[in-house]
């Protein structure tokens, strides 16, 4: 693993090794003994978006291991914000920095950055995937259920980054996965080719009940995710009806999991019981976003 852009390039095997360190990392830090695996290394936090986990976890997390980390913000005070092209602050910060983390809108910058800067570059987020979210989440449903291969997830809301994520995340995991998304929110087109190669492991529909039916793992996120704040009124329009409600976990397996990546939009995509009733895994897995972006950073920069 050169990169994690996306989870599209992990192997299965790269894919549970992440989860294995982050098990392992998660391990000592709570005896007290966290390794000092990036001392003398410099890691920059570029965000293009707002951010509280995945801004302050990779800050502690760099802390805990020994290393600097430095947040950029690109949407105000970086010359990025005025033109300078992300080829050339690639070759700029790849110069000063051992490893770059970059929150952006469109996948092909995150894609320039790696291919210029020189240096492993981690995906903070992107309008097409959130893979550090989605191996937090697979972590956190092994953690709780003990293991990933053939347990049935279902997803409700936007076909969007996370959607794309967890599709590819659980179908390498050996999961099963239903997607529900309202008709004209469907996931990206490169992410159902792939899907179509997992047969009956993977179901799309627009049905939100036929996602919660006998899942183990239910997942949904927010209907306006950030930029989108323009089409808030319709997207409220066309999201209503998917809501993560009691009714709807009645359907899903006895004791099924609840996994929100946060911010949540209570009475939009969650009812605030629903939220509360899951609250203690999915504040788990904030946590474990701290445990798998230490674990990346293992791999990529201390050769786990
Ligand atoms: N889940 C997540 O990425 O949270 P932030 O947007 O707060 O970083």
């Amino acid at each position: 693993m050169k990169h994690l852009l996306k989870l599209g390039d992990l192997s299965p095997e790269e894919l549970l090794h992440v989860l294995d360190v982050a098990d392992e990392l998660k391990r000592l830090h709570r005896a007290g003994q966290d390794p000092k695996l990036l001392e003398g290394k410099a890691v920059a936090l570029i965000f293009n978006k707002n951010s509280t986990r995945t801004r302050t976890s990779f800050e502690v997390g760099i802390y805990q291991m020994g290393g600097l980390g430095t947040f950029l913000n690109a949407a105000t005070e970086l010359q990025i914000a005025r033109g300078e092209p992300i080829q050339d602050t690639a070759r700029v910060l790849g110069r000063y920095y051992d490893a770059l983390v970059y929150r952006t809108y469109r996948q092909s910058e995150v894609e320039a950055l790696a291919r210029y800067s020189g240096v492993p570059v981690i995906s903070g987020m992107t309008d097409y995937g959130h893979p550090l979210q989605v191996l937090t989440d697979l972590m956190t449903v092994r953690e709780k259920l003990g293991g990933l291969e053939g347990v049935r997830a279902g997803f409700i809301g936007d076909g969007y980054n996370m959607a794309n994520s967890l599709i590819v995340g659980c179908l390498k995991a050996g999961m099963s996965i239903t997607v529900a998304c309202p008709r004209g929110y469907r996931p990206a087109a490169d992410v159902l080719r792939f899907a179509a190669g997992y047969g009956g492991r993977f179901r799309l529909t627009s049905d939100p009940d036929e996602a919660a039916k006998d899942a183990q793992v239910l997942f949904t996120d927010v209907w306006i995710s950030m930029g989108m704040e323009r089409e808030a009124e319709r997207r409220r329009r066309d999201f209503a009806g998917f809501t993560l409600d009691a009714a709807r976990m009645a359907l899903a397996a006895p004791g099924c999991l609840v996994q929100h990546p946060l911010p949540a939009r209570r009475g939009e995509e969650i009812t605030d019981d629903v939220l509360e009733a899951h609250a203690a895994d999915i504040f788990d897995e904030a946590e474990n976003r701290l445990h798998v972006e230490k674990a990346v950073l293992a791999i990529l920069l201390a050769g786990y």
